[in-house]
């Protein structure tokens, strides 16, 4: 039997990270150190943690064609992952996000999506060929940092195949709601949920009530990642808090995209609900551990380690 692949419809950017002494923004200029260019966006991160977790993974995005393409890609090629459908658009930038990272590890990234969003009317064609002939038994993640006519082509498409769609609602004012009866897995963070629903996810309480407004809205499965880590999953039938174990944070940044391609990893695995989210909820709490998005990446090992010191601390509610 052939596997199924994850394919990751998303942001591939530069990524130039640095540290900062306190919260970014409250000064016009701020001294930052520990420069690091790295390869991030979240289609590529999510095709990166899916690697790593032992899936075969195929990224759908654009670049510039110009420097700046090879520190978004090359991490990705030495991963082996599948870039056949990633081009390289003449005139446009490379995307980049700027990261400044506070002691307490709590990002604040601007993003300049450049190539991101530079798509043809034939590029509808080749994405939804991507997907129609990826193997049976695949999952498609998608996020908005790319034009959202294509994510809704590439939805569409993997509609048609029968595989998972885990949508990552990011950035929400892009959103297509419309299309959440073909979501089976909505991921948004703690501001995206208030965001899609008005309520901010403050308390167990009202994070449980935000994911519930979202099932009225049409989508199988809402995982509402937390502020602090761990996540309120919640479909027709159960709805539990998956707490999360205490760890170092050093960097948030990506910590949402690791839990986004772990999901998908699990969901193709066929590992149930509450497995599922637990697993994505112990990648993402490794991720918050090292600095940079990609770099703080773990195997499968270090992931199944969180998830065992996890999964009986699950609450049903
Ligand atoms: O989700 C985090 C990623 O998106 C980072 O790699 C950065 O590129 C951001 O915009």
């Amino acid at each position: 039997m052939t596997q199924g692949i994850i394919i990751s419809l998303g942001s591939i950017n530069a990524d130039f990270q640095v540290r900062v002494d306190k919260d970014p923004y409250q000064t016009t200029t701020m001294i930052g150190h520990d420069l690091q260019r790295l390869g991030g966006g979240k289609g590529a991160n999510v095709a990166y943690q899916a690697h790593l977790l032992g899936a075969s993974a195929t990224l759908i995005g654009r670049v510039g064609n110009d420097d700046l393409k090879e520190q978004a890609l090359k991490p990705l090629r030495e991963m082996d992952i599948d870039l056949t459908y990633v081009r390289a658009v003449d005139g446009a930038s490379t995307a980049v996000s700027m990261i400044a990272v506070p002691p307490n590890g709590k990002k604040k990234i601007i993003l300049a999506p450049n190539a991101n969003d530079v798509w043809v009317e034939e590029d509808k064609d080749e994405v939804r060929k991507a997907i129609l002939q990826a193997p049976e038994g695949s999952v498609l993640v998608a996020d908005y940092e790319v034009a959202p006519a294509i994510v809704e082509v590439a939805i569409n498409a993997a509609q048609e195949k029968n595989f998972t769609v885990i949508l990552d609602p990011s950035p929400t004012d892009r959103v297509d709601k419309r299309l959440f009866e073909k979501i089976n897995y909505l991921i948004p963070d703690a501001s995206e949920t208030e965001g899609l629903t008005g309520t901010a996810p403050a308390s167990l309480e009202k994070a449980v009530s935000a994911a519930h407004k979202l099932l009225d809205q049409g989508v199988k499965n809402v995982l509402v990642k937390l502020e602090g880590g761990g996540c309120i999953a919640a479909n027709k039938e159960i709805t539990f808090h998956i707490p999360a174990i205490p760890v170092e944070v050093v960097d948030t940044t990506g910590a949402g995209d690791a839990f986004a391609g772990a999901l998908a990893v699990a969901v193709m695995e066929k590992r149930p609900l509450k497995e599922a989210a637990c697993f994505a909820s112990a990648a993402s709490l490794v991720a918050v551990t090292g600095f940079g998005s990609q770099p703080a990446y773990a195997s499968r090992e270090r992931v199944e380690h969180y998830f065992d010191l996890t999964i009986d601390k699950i609450e049903e509610i």
